[in-house]
């Protein structure tokens, strides 16, 4: 089956899902998008009010924000894949919960395996302890990390960027070096023990 028929089958089971109690407040599931045979697969949070409307992952200011930030290293969109942690709004744009996390994890580890992509750029936070559990973002950023066969660049999420100059400026920088990881050019770190303690998300 081509790439494209096994993510319309996520996007398919996504639309009916009701593992978590996301489902009861969202107006629009929003799977994710862009070329599934992209070298590059980005990971955020999870969608907020315009993405919950539009049903189409970073359409906000945060996306407005990475739209600029792929074109300052040549990328359009469309070329990229781009999802989230969790498919559904969180009511009040709230954190997602671990048990949320827990319930949409099969979708996105299955999103990974279909895409196959050379890279995935995790979004902050949540998306890079989904990887790297102990892993601090404000550590970590920028620094290329092999998690399970995975190739994982941790970034500070553009919605941080947009409250801090500072993270701002830290983004835009970690942003310049995504064409040197693929080149193969940074040396990337190694992940070996990815234990993960009880009270925490799941990891791939
Ligand atoms: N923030 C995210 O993490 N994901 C989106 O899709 C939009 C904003």
């Amino acid at each position: 089956m081509e790439k494209e028929e096994l993510l319309e089958q996520v996007n398919k089971a996504l639309r009916s899902c009701k593992k978590c109690r996301l489902y009861r407040t969202r107006t629009n599931t929003v799977p994710g998008e862009g070329d599934p045979n992209s070298k590059i697969m980005f990971i955020g949070q999870c969608p907020g009010f315009h993405e919950d409307q539009q049903g189409r992952p970073f359409v906000g200011r945060a996306g407005q924000l990475l739209d600029e930030l792929l074109a300052s290293i040549g990328i359009k969109r469309d070329k990229v894949f781009i999802t989230n942690i969790i498919k559904d709004r969180p009511p009040e744009n709230r954190d997602p919960m671990v048990d949320e996390i827990r319930a949409c994890s099969p979708y996105l580890e299955r999103q990974i395996k279909i895409i196959n992509s050379q890279l995935i750029v995790t979004l902050g936070r949540f998306a890079t302890e989904f990887f790297i559990p102990d892993g601090r973002i404000s550590q970590i950023h920028g620094v290329p990390h092999r998690v399970k066969g995975h190739l994982i660049l941790p970034l500070y999420h553009p919605a941080a960027a947009l409250r801090s100059g500072g993270v701002l400026v830290e983004l835009k920088k970690d942003f310049k070096t995504i064409p040197q990881v693929l080149a193969g050019e940074v040396e990337v770190k190694e992940i070996i023990n990815t234990k993960v303690p009880e009270n925490q998300m799941n990891l791939i």
